[in-house]
């Protein structure tokens, strides 16, 4: 498969690198930091060569991914896989009385449109992939029923996030390409500290599985977790 991963300079991003480069596919690991790119990469740009290719994309800038949109284009013009990961959460717990909305914006600029924006640039690409499959990184936070008490700016983006990942999934099912909006869990990367239970590295084994199309999803809806069971609204 050819990938391409935004919010690949940590966390789960750059796991599911390694990982899908460890599984064979080759991957356009994309990151908003030429240096953190250099230095996650180091490694896997000796091991894996031409199959590994860093992109500079801050998923907000426009001009940045049409960059990378070209370069898709001049290397045979296709992708059978994108995984919208990159994300910020920031104004946690902040009530309404002094939550500060440029974050708030700033957030859905990351969260929402900046997976809008990907998605909207390479599309052509995976509309030519063989069993594409775009993932889009949710979050639980999303959910009406189980998100935390405050965390407006992370939440909305990611309720927006889902609903935008419905719409794609009924918009290209006619196109064969398959659209979901995936619950990670509680993930030991900086943004769910070293408390959190899950590994991202058996995290990014259960996306990859989603994008192999390893895994039998029954969801009637594009919100599911990363074990491919539906999510809860
Ligand atoms: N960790 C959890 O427990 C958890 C739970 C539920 C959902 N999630 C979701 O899982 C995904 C990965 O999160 P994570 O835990 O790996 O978080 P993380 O460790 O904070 O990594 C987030 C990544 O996104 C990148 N990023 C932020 N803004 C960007 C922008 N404008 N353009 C491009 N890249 C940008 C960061 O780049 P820099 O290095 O340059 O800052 C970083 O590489 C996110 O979508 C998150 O919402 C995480």
């Amino acid at each position: 498969m050819r990938l391409l991963v935004t919010g690949a300079s940590g966390g789960l991003g750059s796991v599911l690198v390694s990982l899908a480069l460890e599984r064979g596919h080759e991957v356009y690991a994309c990151a908003r930091s030429e240096a953190k790119l250099q230095s996650c990469f180091a490694r896997e740009k000796e091991l894996y060569k031409e199959k590994l290719t860093l992109c500079l994309l801050d998923v907000t800038n426009a001009e940045q991914t049409q960059a990378v949109a070209q370069l898709v284009e001049e290397n045979g013009a296709y992708l059978d896989g994108l995984v919208n990961c990159a994300a910020i959460m920031v104004e946690r717990e902040k009530t309404i009385d002094t939550l500060d909305l440029e974050k708030v914006e700033e957030s859905l600029r990351v969260n929402t449109l900046g997976p809008m924006r990907t998605t909207q640039r390479l599309l052509p690409f995976l509309r030519r992939g063989t069993r594409p499959v775009i993932v889009n990184i949710s979050s639980e936070a999303g959910t009406i029923i189980n998100a935390f008490p405050t965390n407006y700016a992370y939440s909305i983006s990611k309720t927006a996030l889902n609903m935008f990942s419905e719409r794609l999934r009924e918009s290209e099912r006619e196109n064969g390409i398959l659209v979901y909006a995936v619950h990670p869990g509680w993930m030991r990367t900086n943004m769910g500290g070293c408390d959190a239970p899950a590994d991202p590295r058996d995290i990014a084994s259960g996306i990859l599985d989603i994008l192999e199309r390893k895994k039998k999803i029954y969801s009637k809806i594009a919100f599911i977790d990363a074990t491919g069971r539906p999510m809860p609204l």
